[in-house]
């Protein structure tokens, strides 16, 4: 797609939610991911729109993700919740959210947080346990904003996981008790796992987790001058730290057990960002 038609998918995407929900403004935008997706059916006064009648949304290929656009209050805030992604691995398009990520800033949110399932490189974070994303490595080499125009393109990503955002984040998982870790996300495109080999590349050049996910949409939303938190759900250890293969069953049966956990800090969560002030969260 031309950066062009994705711009007019864009306009139609905010026309068609303003439409569906008329006077609506999310504070923010929340992207479930693989085994996260249930947090979609909390929203309270929903008005669900399906991915297929949102031109430029992507069809989530990736079993685990519907393709669910949701807009409602969750946790008592006014939320866009987008229950499924697309990821770089289904069709090469580092461009996968774009037309989200976009329409979500058009339609006045300020803050979008990311979740994912990812592999720990530390034995001590294992499965179950949420980890905040702290920064990322994109080692996949690619970047979503090739072939777009202008210098907003030239994307600071100085902060890009939002200071302010991350304690409200660890502020969420003192109040609920549950343990958060921190670190470092490597992106690697997938969709085949990692070897043994690139996880231990992956420690040594100072990675905390890995995934294949998550990063484009960061980059993408940062052009677009949101706030950006992010956190993982840590499904299993990195190839080869256990000494067992990996597999897309046991991503999707351990987020399941650990999305309790997860959904309780994310309400939390969530509960903080609509007390932090207006669509705009404050500098
Ligand atoms: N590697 C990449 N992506 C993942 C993993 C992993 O080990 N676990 C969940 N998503």
């Amino acid at each position: 797609m031309t950066y062009a038609a994705e711009t007019e998918n864009v306009a139609k995407v905010v026309d068609i939610v303003r439409a569906s929900a008329p006077g609506f403004t999310p504070k923010f935008g929340l992207v479930l991911g693989s085994g996260l997706g249930d947090l979609a059916h909390e929203v309270k006064d929903a008005t669900r729109i399906p991915y297929a009648d949102l031109p430029g949304l992507p069809i989530p290929s990736a079993s685990g993700h519907a393709g669910e656009l949701v807009l409602g209050r969750l946790a008592g805030v006014d939320a866009a919740v987008f229950a499924g992604r697309g990821h770089y691995y289904e069709h090469g398009n580092p461009r996968e959210m774009a037309v989200a990520v976009r329409a979500l800033s058009h339609l006045g949110a300020g803050v979008l947080v990311l979740t994912n399932a990812a592999g720990s490189l530390r034995p001590e974070v294992g499965p179950g346990k949420p980890m905040l994303i702290t920064d990322h490595i994109a080692y996949s080499g690619l970047n979503p904003m090739i072939g777009t125009p202008g210098d907003a393109r030239f994307v600071n990503l100085v902060d890009a996981y939002d200071p302010g955002l991350r304690d409200l984040a660890r502020a969420a998982a003192a109040e609920t008790g549950i343990a958060l870790a921190e670190g470092v996300y490597m992106w690697f495109s997938g969709p085949a796992f990692e070897t043994p080999a690139e996880i231990r590349m992956a420690r040594i050049v100072g990675a905390d987790a890995v995934g294949m996910s998550t990063v484009p949409e960061v980059v993408m939303a940062r052009a677009e001058g949101l706030k950006v938190a992010a956190i993982s759900m840590i499904t299993n250890l990195g190839a080869g730290m256990t000494g067992r293969g990996l597999s897309h069953e046991e991503t999707k049966a351990e987020a399941a057990k650990g999305s309790a956990n997860f959904k309780t800090l994310l309400r939390a969560f969530v509960a903080r960002i609509g007390a932090a002030g207006g669509s705009r969260l404050p500098d």
